[in-house]
């Protein structure tokens, strides 16, 4: 498949020497081999200098941020909009991850305003959803994508896609079967065709422990479009064998 997403979510991880090491290791090992589309999500204070050293090579590698704050008419102290974002050379944002959810108290009502605001400037959005373990162990694992899937109703189909990252997953090492990622991939791509009430296919990464060992494994599989890659995409040797190990299929 072509435009297959791989995506290095950096969180809160990372030095203005890293990022440039980074990039130029993409550069010289990655740029040029592959035909997917890759993409880096530092945080949001190297956002500028990620772009200065992307564009001075004129990369391919597109540039997202991992969060947003959403627009507002009251002062906003340490808030970053996505006008702002869109000025820092971002063309995507990611939201939704479960970090955010959790430590952070984002709820639907919250994301629901950062996904408005993230189309309002034009960002390509990356959608997080995904169960917790209890929420598996109680069999309720589609139920809660199911919920977290609802508020993307009414947005533009061409804005928006979704990453499918396990809570129990991320991090930890282990991962769901294959057999496991492919049936919930399934479930949200027939859920957004009738959240988002189209007939196109919407983009599904999977995220939660993606490694070297299981990448080309888990982009084989027909309905994973891409992946969202935490603790492996922060070392540049790491993230580059990811990437050109995944054979692309037409
Ligand atoms: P991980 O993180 O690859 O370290 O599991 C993925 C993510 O949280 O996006």
């Amino acid at each position: 498949m072509n435009n297959f997403k791989i995506i290095a979510n950096w969180k809160m991880n990372g030095s203005k020497e890293e990022v440039k090491s980074w990039i130029n290791f993409f550069k010289d090992n990655v740029e040029h081999k592959n035909h997917s589309d890759c993409f880096f999500c530092p945080p949001a204070c190297y956002l500028n200098n990620a772009n200065e050293i992307i564009s001075s090579y004129n990369l391919k590698l597109n540039l997202g941020s991992q969060d947003l704050d959403p627009d507002s008419d009251n002062p906003s102290t340490g808030g970053i909009n996505g006008k702002m974002l869109k000025d820092l050379g971002c063309d995507y944002v990611l939201i939704g991850h479960s970090e955010r959810r959790s430590l952070f108290s984002e709820d639907e009502e919250v994301l629901l305003k950062k996904l408005t605001s993230a189309v309002k400037h034009e960002l390509k959005v990356i959608y997080c959803v995904g169960e917790t373990k209890e929420q598996k162990e109680r069999g309720l694992a589609t139920e809660a994508i199911k919920i977290q899937l609802k508020i993307l109703k009414g947005l533009p189909v061409d804005l928006i896609s979704v990453a499918y990252e396990p809570v129990w997953s991320i991090g930890q090492g282990i991962t769901p079967s294959l057999d496991s990622i492919d049936e919930m991939h399934q479930i949200i791509k027939d859920e957004l065709k009738s959240i988002l009430n189209t007939e196109e296919n919407i983009a599904i990464s999977y995220g939660g422990s993606v490694s070297v060992d299981n990448a080309a494994s888990i982009s084989l599989l027909n309905s994973v479009d891409g992946l969202l890659i935490g603790g492996a995409s922060l070392n540049p040797e790491s993230f580059s064998k990811v990437v050109n190990n995944i054979t692309i299929q037409d």
